[in-house]
């Protein structure tokens, strides 16, 4: 589920009277529908051998012939657009599949999600197209797409609402399947929201088997896609069913959505085979949130697991690096196998796993795939894999096109979050084949000054025969120096064995903390005509620098690295789900803070200090957003001595404070652990928040002001504070006690249905130089809310506005933040903080409380 974009904002002068310009009201997004997280993984028991010759030839059979025998491929309009779905996106889509060469690559399906239809059935039952998002009806739209020599997918729900709020088909099955059949449809993906369901699997298999049966009667072949995110373990069921099941949750553009969903979904692979395939989701490449490596990684590991390959960008505006990674013909043919297997997890140990997969030629795709932040070499011996004996092995890499040989391990050296796939076959005469030579490397975090770091590199030799003339070099950034400290060269390498070098790497004084890379390059001769050959790795450098003087809140401080069992850590905000930005206020025990950490144990948030700070002072306690009862501890190390712990706290429990006492300390680590079973500190659910922690360092005082500091203009508290509404729309204001997070009250407005602006005109200007950002509190019960902020200024009243959009879960709560560089105002208006006449919250969704509309002062200034 996501927002589909900010709002839009109209920035109009006007002249002493404040009737405003209404805001664009930005498209709604739907409900929240996340699904329930899967809390325990099921043992993988795998079908037995009878089960399994079964589905070959039951699943699937749409008219007596296999529907999805590979894996499906082609276009899902839902990562990238949302509910902004139209005949225009799929049609567009449709001419892009056909003319970038994706269509002939295998991509064929256009599929339609969500939001389709018109919230109400027609008279005669029957499902209706929105006739504003597809003049030609979907009947229309599948003629085009069919026109292209491609294919139409439709959605659809197994409950009385689709997850955005449209008919479902619990109940009208035969109806709607009719329907779809008739317009032309070729795929139905079809959903769990709203469901009715008492949870057991009998009545998932009831739901779901009802639509297959639909289906069938049609006598139409359509691929039929079942969407409950793994709820009640379909890979043990929907064989026969569906040609293919969701195995998890919703995806989203960030890292550690990627790493759960691959951990989730690689151990199921005795359940895929054709006409049977496990549905890791829709892609996420092309869209912000994945560096390159992941991209990459997403797509191989799409593939090695025989996933459906769902193209969920925006393919329109894609750039040449989306396209040639959807497009890579090589890891499409693994992926499209006709053989079918889904890839098996070989080894999988601290963040490193192995994946092979069998293909018809009898080549074998093996990936080599890093879960972990650095360089890693990954290795394994040919005889784990399923390959043959042989002497030799050649191994072409998908993605470079580059061939080498082993003699007997298969191994690369791959950057943090990538994966490496070769495609690999024994070799008779490795002579003209160039050896595979990796080259490793380790390195902690850099401090800039004159101590150092230690890197250690080890070059080694895969290849059949030595190589010879072995030389390591390594390049920095400008102004740094790496040395070796140990031997860079080598006569001779010989197979398997390794030149292992440490070096000590300086960073000047004044160096920004964040990434840099270093280069390693290993050139040498190999084969008898001692021909010229290099291997290259790059390392990912982190520089940490200590933060500075004063009381600061943590959240402000960027940490070094954090680790969190969903999805990412949160700043000011509550874990949420999976996904970026996805919670709310963290509130413990009803007390909500603006200020914090959102995780979920176990979780590790780990910060540079530099033995420059004093103390930490924290809440900590479980989120209400928590929906089971399982405590969780939290613990703050500095260095490696366990200063100051919570012991178990449980759900619904009062914040707890926690004081550390962090002299002389280099490194802060703040940790959660679960109380999952086993001890193993694995949990489920326990969003365990660290609330309004402050820092300080370099002889902070305890009454300094805590930075970045923040000033209240208009809090509440003594009743609505005069505030009006700008258009005639109108809208309600009370002042209110049920949210509030400054003093005991805050505001509570009705607005209308396309929203409002609310705020005051000051009669007196307001000097607010040297704020960095305006912010205020939101909650809401509705699922849509923009979050926009405006000010007039100077005698003519120009209004200036901009903000963010901030799409908010129903009945969740956050801050509404703006930069005020991001602030626009009319052609030749310029934005004199000094002169602001009135300021302004533009507020939709009907029912929204507010507090503390405030600014925010930029780091080391006074309020
Ligand atoms: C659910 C599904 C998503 C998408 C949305 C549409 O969340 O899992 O893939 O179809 O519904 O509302």
């Amino acid at each position: 589920m996501r927002g589909s974009g900010r709002g839009a904002f109209i920035a109009v002068a006007l002249a002493g009277a404040i009737s405003l310009p209404g805001a664009a009201v930005a498209a709604v997004p739907p409900p929240a529908a996340v699904p329930p997280p899967t809390a325990v993984r099921p043992a993988v028991v795998p079908p037995s051998a009878a089960s399994r010759a079964s589905a070959a030839t039951e699943a699937g059979t749409g008219g007596g012939r296999m529907l999805a025998r590979t894996p499906p491929m082609g276009f899902n309009n839902w990562n990238a657009f949302g509910c902004d779905v139209s005949e225009t996106l799929i049609k567009e889509t449709a001419d892009v599949l056909v003319s970038s060469g994706l269509a002939a690559a295998g991509y064929k399906y256009v599929n339609i999600d969500d939001c389709w239809s018109l919230r109400d059935r027609g008279p005669d039952g029957r499902l209706v197209p929105d006739p504003v998002k597809f003049p030609s009806g979907i009947a229309g739209v599948a003629d085009y797409v069919h026109g292209k020599g491609l294919k139409l997918g439709i959605y659809g729900d197994a409950g009385t609402k689709t997850c955005a709020g449209y008919p479902g088909s619990l109940g009208s099955e035969e109806l709607d399947a009719r329907t779809w059949a008739d317009w032309g449809v070729d795929y139905l993906k079809y959903d769990n929201c709203y469901n009715q369901s008492d949870g057991t699997r009998e009545d998932f298999i009831r739901r779901y088997t009802a639509m297959k049966a639909a289906l069938d009667r049609t006598g139409r072949p359509i691929v039929y896609a079942i969407c409950e995110w793994g709820q009640s373990q379909p890979w043990l069921w929907a064989t026969g069913v569906g040609q293919l099941w969701r195995v998890s949750g919703d995806i989203s553009p960030n890292w550690p959505s990627l790493r759960t969903i691959i951990a989730h979904n690689a151990p199921l692979a005795p359940y895929a085979g054709p006409g049977h395939w496990n549905d890791p989701d829709m892609m996420e490449i092309g869209n912000p949130g994945l560096t390159e490596t992941e991209q990459r990684t997403h797509m191989s590991m799409w593939a090695m697991m025989a996933a459906p390959l769902l193209i969920g960008t925006d393919l329109r505006t894609a750039s040449a690096t989306t396209m040639a990674i959807y497009g890579n013909r090589e890891i499409i043919a693994i992926d499209q196998d006709r053989l079918g297997v889904q890839g098996a997890v070989v080894s999988d140990s601290d963040g490193l796993m192995v994946m092979d997969k069998p293909l018809a030629n009898g080549d074998h795709a093996i990936a080599l795939y890093n879960a972990t932040d650095s360089l890693a070499t990954i290795s394994v011996p040919a005889v784990d894999t399923g390959l043959r004996r042989a002497g030799a092995y050649r191994l072409r890499d998908v993605w470079t096109g580059r061939a080498t040989q082993v003699r007997s391990t298969i191994s690369a050296a791959v950057p943090a979050h990538g994966t490496v796939v070769y495609r690999v076959r024994p070799l008779s005469h490795p002579a003209g084949v160039a050896p595979a030579v990796t080259v490793g490397a380790n390195l902690a975090t850099l401090i800039p000054g004159p101590t150092g770091a230690t890197l250690t590199t080890t070059v080694t030799n895969r290849g059949v025969g030595a190589i010879s003339r072995l030389r390591l070099t390594a390049r920095a950034p400008e102004g740094w120096t790496v040395t070796a400290t140990s031997a860079s060269t080598r006569r001779r390498l010989d197979t398997d064995a390794s030149m292992d070098t440490t070096w000590t790497v300086l960073v000047p004084e004044g160096t920004v903390a964040g990434s840099y890379p270093i280069g390693l390059t290993a050139s040498y001769a190999w084969g008898p005509r001692r021909r010229a050959g290099s291997s290259a790795s790059e390392i990912v450098s982190t520089v940490v620098t200590a933060p500075g003087d004063g009381r600061r809140h943590l959240s402000t401080v960027p940490a070094v690295t954090s680790t969190n069992a969903r999805g990412p850590v949160e700043f000011d905000q509550s874990n949420g789900g999976e996904g970026d930005r996805d919670g709310s206020l963290i509130t413990i025990g009803g007390t909500v803070y603006t200020r914090g950490l959102g995780t979920t144990a176990p979780s590790e948030i780990v910060y540079y200090l530099g033995g420059r700070c004093s103390r930490l002072v924290t809440d900590v306690g479980i989120d209400d957003e928590a929906t089971t009862t399982i405590p969780a501890t939290f613990t703050i190390h500095a260095d490696d001595t366990a200063v100051a712990t919570s012991g178990p706290v449980s759900a619904g429990a009062a914040p707890t404070t926690l004081t550390a006492d962090l002299t002389g300390a280099s490194w802060l680590r703040l940790v959660t652990t679960g109380s999952g079973a086993g001890g193993d500190g694995t949990t489920t659910n326990d969003h365990a928040d660290w609330a309004a922690p402050v820092l300080s360092c370099g002889g902070a005082g305890p009454d300094d002001a805590v930075q970045p500091a923040e000033r209240a203009l208009f809090s509440f508290e003594s009743g609505t504070e005069d505030w009006v509404f700008a258009n005639p729309e109108g809208g309600s204001m009370t002042q209110s006690t049920a949210f509030h997070t400054e003093g005991g009250h805050g505001l509570r407005v009705l607005t209308p249905a396309s929203g409002n602006w609310f705020g005051k005109a000051l009669a007196e200007p307001l000097d607010l130089t040297g704020t960095a950002r305006l912010k205020f509190d939101v909650k809401t019960a509705a699922t849509g809310t923009t979050g926009e902020i405006a000010v007039q200024v100077g005698a003519d009243w120009s209004w200036c506005q901009g903000g963010r959009w901030a799409w908010t879960n129903p009945n969740s709560s956050r801050t509404v933040v703006e930069d005020v560089e991001d602030i626009e105002c009319p052609a030749g208006i310029t934005l004199d903080l000094s002169q602001v006449r009135a300021v302004w919250v533009f507020l939709n969704g009907g029912d929204v409380h507010i507090d503390n509309v405030r600014a925010e002062s930029a780091v080391g200034t006074a309020p």
